[in-house]
């Protein structure tokens, strides 16, 4: 396993790997890793013959006002899982190895989903995405690519993005990995002290309660979500929001009744930690 800082040393790297015919797997992170990513690594792993993890806090997702100087880093401990779960390079680069003009002009973005859900309160964010991954992908020449369900608004506008523009790379989604607990396993949930993290569980308990009265034949989105609502708030959360959305666009429902394979997606904040989570409901 080698970490890797520069785009020009990764390409001299996977080139001749690439030339060899050997596949490329890539799993874009922000580091801070745990065992969700490691799950994206294994797949990786046992899939491709080489594996590059990204470690990247990347700048352009964040706002003003968000955790980009608090996010947790420590690259030496990432390398070590990296390694220990088979991967072959980490790809570290600076700020400004990524950005060298600073703010990118051009930017990818779609213009319709960005402004949804975590898009809402996040302006900017998903364009920061967006482009860091297509420029990641621009500079791994990757086979393929694997992404959390965690994030899922994240991940459908990557699938959407590679059909859209037809970028030459396979995008593999994996399942959620939690806590014993139940709850979704996050950077950010370092950030809660031990009654936050205790009270945040609520949020993976509401929606297994919800979709255990969608498979026993509540099928009414109002409803649905204000249980979930409810819950969550007894616990002490904030909602930020709550919605039942098609798998297929991601738009939330407006028929009122849950009638094809749907996704409830929620954000919620414990003490001052935001956490987002999902359930889908098929
Ligand atoms: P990060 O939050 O580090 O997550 C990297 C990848 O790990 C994402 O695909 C995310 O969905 C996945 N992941 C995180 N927690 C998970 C969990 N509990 N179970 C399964 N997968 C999980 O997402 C980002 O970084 C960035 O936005 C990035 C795509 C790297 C672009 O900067």
């Amino acid at each position: 396993m080698k970490i890797v800082k520069t785009i020009a040393e990764l390409r001299a790297e996977l080139l001749p790997l690439k030339k060899a015919g050997k596949s490329i797997g890539l799993v874009p992170t922000m580091g801070a890793l745990h065992e969700g990513h490691m799950s994206l690594v294994d797949a990786s792993a046992k899939e491709n013959d080489v594996t590059v993890v990204s470690v990247f806090l990347n700048p352009i997702q964040f706002g003003k006002n968000e955790d980009l100087d608090k996010y947790p880093r420590r690259l030496e401990k990432d390398a070590e899982l990296v390694d220990a779960h088979g991967g072959n390079f980490v790809f570290a680069p600076t700020p400004a190895e990524m950005y060298p003009d600073g703010d990118p002009l051009t930017l990818v973005r779609d213009e319709t989903m960005e402004c949804l859900y975590c898009g809402a309160t996040r302006p900017g964010h998903f364009r920061g995405v967006l482009t860091v991954v297509t420029k990641l992908f621009n500079i791994s020449g990757a086979d393929r690519a694997y992404f959390g369900k965690k994030d899922y608004q994240q991940a459908f506008l990557i699938k959407r993005m590679v059909k859209d523009l037809n970028m030459p790379i396979e995008i593999h989604t994996l399942p959620i990995v939690r806590e014993a607990s139940g709850l979704a396993r996050s950077s950010r949930n370092e950030y809660m002290n031990d009654v936050e993290r205790g009270a945040a569980v609520a949020i993976s308990k509401a929606l297994l309660d919800a979709k255990a009265s969608y498979e026993a034949g509540e099928k009414d989105v109002n409803r649905l979500r204000s249980k979930i609502q409810e819950n969550v708030a007894k616990a002490g959360g904030v909602v930020q929001y709550i919605e039942i959305a098609s798998q297929k666009t991601l738009f939330a429902n407006t028929s009122g009744t849950v009638d094809e394979p749907s996704v409830i997606l929620i954000a919620a904040f414990f003490g001052k930690t935001r956490l987002i989570d999902n359930m889908e409901l098929n």
